[in-house]
């Protein structure tokens, strides 16, 4: 149920914003399955929809030259059925003749407004290469701050409002690595709210209600509260009254516990988002023996690993895995000199 009224406000969300004026458009295009399947006797979706775009081109080469050609991004199974693909505007009127056709939603040129503790403007996922002008619905502005200046903006980031005093870029590094998206040609709008002590609903009120009237697609709220009935959860209700405007509202579910399965954000009008955990700190997960141990240090050593955070096998097993010979557990503090007879990998105090 849920899920399909996500679906709902992303097919809202996306044919609100009508794609930019460059010559090819991108397009989440939603096929009926069991007429691709009368048409087409593979199995594998791509292919399927590779056909699709071969016969577009095919169909559309007297016209466009090949540089035009139509160009499938992705295809979709489980979410929809059916493809993102690059398409001219001639290319399009052909894919709706095609048997199976559902519907399009340009995807292009979606503004997310950004609610957390800052960004920094350097980063390569912010540069604007290849993007067209800044849509003229954008009612938003780039505000200088401590660390930011106006000209940090450009047609990626075209936003950029501060809800407190003194502008601190807090984004600093995140993990190394290659980091992709599925709509690399979203515009970002950032809105500090959170700053070293957390952050007030006063200012996450304010900025939901300025990124609402500067015109945002989607609003992601990375930020979580204490557990709060609904009608007293200010971004519960801040969010539901995004939504009312079209605006396509996504929060984070929180991460701090005290269950591995406990959320946060769970008003049923917005997405409640969970990332997965990638080893970025190093040092405290390193002292827990969790995720990947560096081998030239571990290499045939005995390992002192704590414990109290993350499973006792799992901490044995990253040590074998990073050659070590040997682990000695460290009881947390609250277990005492309390034993646990564990069966191990590898040897073990
Ligand atoms: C568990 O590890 C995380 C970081 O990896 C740390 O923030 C937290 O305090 C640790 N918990 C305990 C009980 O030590
Ligand atoms: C692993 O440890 C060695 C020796 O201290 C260090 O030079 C290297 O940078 C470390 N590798 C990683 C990935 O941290």
């Amino acid at each position: 149920m849920m899920y399909g009224k996500i679906l709902q406000f992303l097919v809202q969300v996306t044919t609100a914003s009508v794609g930019a004026t460059t010559a090819k458009n991108t397009y989440i295009i939603q096929m009926d399955k069991t007429k691709m399947a009368a048409n087409h006797c593979q199995d594998d979706s791509t292919q399927t929809y590779q056909a699709v775009i071969n016969s577009i081109n095919e169909m559309s080469l007297q016209e466009d030259d090949q540089k035009q050609q139509a160009e499938l991004l992705y295809s979709y199974e489980t979410a929809i059925s059916g493809f993102a693909a690059k398409l001219s505007s001639k290319q399009f009127q052909s894919l709706e003749k095609v048997y199976g056709f559902l519907s399009a939603a340009p995807a292009s040129d979606m503004i997310i407004g950004i609610l957390d503790t800052g960004i920094w403007p350097e980063h390569v996922s912010f540069k604007d290469t290849g993007m067209p002008a800044v849509p003229s619905r954008w009612k938003g502005v780039c505000e200088k701050g401590t660390k930011f200046s106006k000209s940090n903006c450009n047609k990626k980031l075209i936003g950029a409002r501060v809800f407190f005093e003194g502008y601190e870029a807090d984004f600093s590094g995140l993990a190394k690595g290659m980091a992709r998206g599925t709509s690399y040609t979203s515009r970002i709008a950032v809105y500090k709210v959170c700053w070293r002590l957390g952050c007030s609903n006063l200012d996450i009120m304010a900025a939901i209600e300025k990124a609402v009237q500067d015109g945002v697609d989607v609003l992601s709220l990375s930020m979580v509260s204490y557990p709060l009935p609904f009608y007293s959860d200010l971004v519960a209700i801040g969010s539901f009254y995004a939504i009312k405007s079209g605006v396509f509202v996504s929060n984070s579910a929180g991460s701090s516990g005290p269950f591995s399965s406990s959320v946060r954000n769970t008003a049923p009008w917005k997405m409640t988002l969970a990332a997965s955990y990638i080893d970025r700190s190093g040092i405290p997960a390193s002292k827990f023996c969790l995720g990947t141990l560096n081998e030239s240090l571990v290499k045939g050593k005995i390992v002192v690993c704590h414990g109290g955070n993350g499973s006792r096998y799992v901490k044995s097993e990253n040590v074998k895995k990073a050659k070590g010979v040997g682990m000695i557990l460290v009881n947390p503090k609250f277990q005492g000199d309390e034993l646990t007879a564990d069966p191990h990998i590898l040897p073990t105090a």
